[in-house]
């Protein structure tokens, strides 16, 4: 879920709704704001996407000079304006909007049902108005009773307060890891968010509150305190992403749009840290020396999704560069596993959001554990960044689209990056090989760019499998991650069922679903595996199915056996599933768009999962 919390000279209402439509892609079931109008709390709430609250605030205007808005992804009770954020109390006084499940909700509701509490919705998130009103006379002000209340909560939270006895603040909180709080300084004003892109047409000055932490937000100044009541000083970040990255410009929408960027994030990616001339990598950020370097024994990848998909081609790059063996694990299992992890275990977390409520945990596991703990994270400021010993910063801006590519392709690069560096400091690699390695880095956001010159070529394969209701992505090696990956950006924005599998494996299973009606999409570059991922094709071939292949411009064998080809500049194999990813992209996207489908905002989906 988005928020977005205002206090300041101007109208809070555009600035907040203005910041919700930056977040709507955390979630958009509903969406909602609360502003304190002739010093009364007035409400809109609307189900369904931002625009239709958009509408009801156009049809029933409301302004002031504070308010709070939020956007939603529903947890408990179903999508609908009643149980849409803000949460009014019972006497109307005080308000509050929250992203993440309060653990003890049912517990909290008998207790304050008992005293005569009357729920209006059916969420989690109403409890802690009411207990802010039930505290509000016992303590001195809003301060102690928005603290008594946070500390009545179980679980992982994000919540943002407002009180119209009260008018001159709002109090903000950070409980766990349900998503991050951003608090930006403006000039005579403040602005809260749950993420960056909300407020930064306003301002670039911001700090982030830490667990347990919240914050009293006036329209000049910000005290940060923990839930003890000491005072905290909080570090001022200056965020350089420029706002416009966080526009959708000439495209039709923002998944099209970081597709196209991925040129220019895999040149950030490279600039400061690759040394041509000595052909030498440097990761600063990471702390590492050669004695630290030879320590490792072994590597956990932990991360969701997208991210995890990295990892499994960062194994094969770490172990074949650097020699360390490399696990891979989904956050949600290492983190309640009781994984076998020692100090001389990195665990090595890759998030976009840097706030993934399993990817977080399963850090927080390691670091219990004593693991060295490095991160692979874009979003600056996130929770998974400060947790790391170390973090490599994808150079790639803010990501919108809620199917991750420009963040998918810039963690690959990190991690080769990593191997080179970690197979330097532990001698495992000679100087031609490591000048050779450095070299092919040059290589890649041009290669990048001549497959996103074949957009429409692609196109004309995603007309061809529009209709398919189903799809097989085959591949082997440093690239069976990547039929994973294409198989996860089909079905996440084209509702197609698609299914990966390491192509040796089809003969145990799958090859039974091959026939003329599944579409086989199998990837070949020129890598080590070429000739048996071949022969897997042609034993696909010869059971009627429709194969679609990405390869290597030039591969005869390939354009004769296949029904399509998506065709991809020559790699260097230990680099290629940065390109051979990139025609499955285009291909995703032109299948739903063709479908008539919201490629920015799938259905049941968010962009950033706070939530277990
Ligand atoms: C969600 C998104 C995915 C993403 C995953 C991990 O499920 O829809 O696109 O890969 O979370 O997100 P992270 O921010 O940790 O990379």
């Amino acid at each position: 879920c988005g928020i977005v919390g205002y206090i300041g000279e101007q109208d809070a209402t555009p600035i907040i709704l203005n910041g919700l439509k930056r977040l709507e892609y955390r979630g958009y079931d509903s969406a909602g704001l609360a502003v304190m109008q002739d010093g009364k709390i007035e409400i809109r709430r609307e189900a369904g996407k931002l625009s239709k609250l958009a509408s009801l605030i156009e049809n029933q205007p409301v302004s002031g000079k504070m308010g709070i808005g939020h956007t939603r992804w529903a947890t408990h009770g179903e999508p609908s304006a009643r149980n849409a954020h803000p949460h009014l109390s019972s006497n109307g006084d005080f308000v509050v909007v929250h992203n993440g499940i309060v653990e003890n909700f049912l517990e909290l509701k008998e207790e304050l049902s008992a005293e005569g509490v009357i729920f209006r919705s059916d969420t989690d998130t109403e409890t802690i108005v009411h207990l802010v009103e039930r505290y509000y006379s016992s303590s001195s002000g809003l301060v102690e009773a928005s603290r008594k209340a946070l500390k009545q909560l179980k679980g992982a939270h994000g919540i943002v307060i407002m009180s119209s006895r009260e008018p001159d603040k709002i109090i903000a909180a950070r409980i766990g890891n349900a998503g991050g709080v951003v608090i930006g300084f403006g000039d005579s004003e403040m602005f809260i968010a749950s993420d960056i892109p909300a407020i930064l047409e306003h301002t670039r000055r911001v700090i982030f509150l830490e667990s347990g932490q919240m914050a009293i937000v006036t329209q000049h100044n910000v005290q940060v305190q923990t839930l003890n009541g000491e005072t905290i000083l909080p570090q001022i970040h200056t965020i350089s992403w420029d706002p416009v990255a966080a526009e959708k410009g000439e495209y039709r929408h923002f998944m099209q749009k970081e597709i196209h960027e991925q040129v220019r994030s895999l040149t950030d990616t490279l600039a400061g840290r690759v040394d041509f001339d000595e052909g030498r990598i440097h990761l600063d950020t990471l702390n590492l020396t050669a004695e630290k370097a030879r320590k490792i024994e072994k590597i956990i990848v932990t991360a969701c999704g997208t991210a995890a998909h990295a990892g499994m081609v960062g194994k094969v790059l770490i172990e074949r560069i650097a020699k360390i063996p490399v696990e891979v694990d989904i956050a949600s299992e290492f983190r309640y596993r009781d994984p076998l992890v020692n100090p001389n275990t990195v665990v090595l977390a890759i998030s976009q959001s840097g706030e993934t409520a399993d990817t977080l945990a399963a850090m927080e596991e390691a670091r219990k554990k004593g693991a060295m703990l490095w991160s692979i994270v874009n979003a600056i400021g996130s929770q998974a960044m400060r947790l790391a010993d170390g973090c490599i910063s994808m150079q790639v801006g803010p990501e919108i689209g809620v199917a991750s590519t420009k963040a998918f392709t810039a963690p690959l690069v990190d991690l080769y990056m990593l191997a080179v560096l970690l197979g330097d400091l532990r001698g495992e690699l000679s100087a031609t090989e490591r000048k050779r390695l450095v070299a092919d880095l040059s290589l890649i956001p041009d290669l990048a760019g001549k497959c996103l010159d074949r957009e429409e070529e692609v196109k004309k394969v995603a007309y061809a499998l529009k209709d398919t209701h189903n799809a097989l992505y085959l591949g082997r090696g440093i690239n069976m991650p990547i039929a994973y990956e294409g198989a996860l950006k089909l079905k996440e924005i084209s509702y197609i069922h698609a299914e990966a599998y390491p192509a040796g494996e089809m003969k145990h299973g799958p090859i039974a679903l091959v026939d003329k009606n599944m579409p086989v999409i199998a990837i070949t570059p020129r890598d080590p595996w070429y000739d048996k991922m071949i022969s897997q094709v042609e034993q696909v071939k010869a059971r009627g199915g429709i194969v679609v292949v990405v390869a290597t411009d030039g591969d005869e064998k390939a354009r004769e056996l296949a029904d399509y080809v998506l065709w991809i500049p020559e790699t260097p194999w230990l680099l290629s599933p940065v390109i051979t990813v990139i025609p499955l992209q285009i291909l995703a996207y032109h299948i739903a768009t063709l479908r008539g489908l919201d490629v920015d905002q799938p259905r049941n989906l968010a962009k950033s999962v706070t939530v277990e």
